[in-house]
């Protein structure tokens, strides 16, 4: 799956950066919403160890698979895939953690999908998710663009959707790798685009992060 494992290399860093932020530590319960290819949640699944569990949740019955196959070729198994809409989540126990990234900028409404993670964690409970800012990107000086998705810069939004879902919003920032000629980052771009960038110098659309709580009262 050479789609995941590329968006694994040219974004861990952000990933780490949040989960360093956020203190994951073993035990924890999480969910992964929109979990594709499993990449975010075999990540979280390394930090909270066997005593903790991660729910991957996608709404696409193909990604149950990948997700399968990712838990149990990095020895996983506490990874639970499960086939839900984000907006219709329910888990069977409140989780400590509910993450996303690269999800919010597909859905119809990532008010409504924000809104349901904070409802999946424990009051206290993190939220945590990382979506661009596509149209900040650069290719040669250029901005990008994603046609296909329905928030390409829903990453700008994101502060202000935590508050409006009531979540108390502790952190934010935005991360995103640059570079030029061969490389990771070119064959990411040429990846999302059909374009390699040749020698042009490139900018990743950054990734909004927010760390939110929901609220303990
Ligand atoms: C671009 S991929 C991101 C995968 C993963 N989060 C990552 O960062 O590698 C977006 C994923 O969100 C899923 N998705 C889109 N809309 C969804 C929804 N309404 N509910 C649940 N999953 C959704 C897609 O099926 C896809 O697997």
């Amino acid at each position: 799956m050479i789609e995941f494992s590329l968006r694994n290399d040219v974004y861990r860093r952000p990933l780490m950066t949040a989960l360093d932020r956020l203190g994951l530590r073993e035990g924890w319960r999480c969910l992964d919403v929109g979990a594709g290819g499993g990449d975010v949640s075999v990540a979280l699944a390394e930090v909270v160890g066997r005593d903790g569990r991660v729910y991957a949740v996608d709404s696409d019955p193909h990604a149950r698979d990948l997700v399968a196959t990712a838990a149990a070729a990095a020895g996983q198994g506490q990874v639970i895939a499960i086939t839900q809409q984000a907006e219709d989540l329910l888990l069977p126990e409140p989780v400590d953690l509910a993450f996303c990234r690269f999800v919010l900028m597909h859905v119809h409404d990532p008010a409504v999908v924000l809104e349901r993670m904070g409802g999946a964690v424990r009051p206290g409970g993190w939220v945590v998710a990382q979506e661009p800012i596509t149209s900040a990107g650069r290719v040669g000086g250029r901005p990008l663009s994603m046609p296909d998705a329905r928030h390409p810069d829903v990453g700008a939004e994101l502060p202000a959707l935590a508050l409006a879902a009531g979540l108390e919003v502790l952190d934010a920032w935005a991360e995103s790798q640059a570079g030029a000629g061969p490389g990771p980052v070119a064959d990411y771009l040429e990846h999302l685009t059909g374009v390699h960038p040749g020698a042009d110098a490139v900018v990743l659309p950054p990734l909004v992060t927010v760390v939110a709580r929901r609220p303990l009262h």
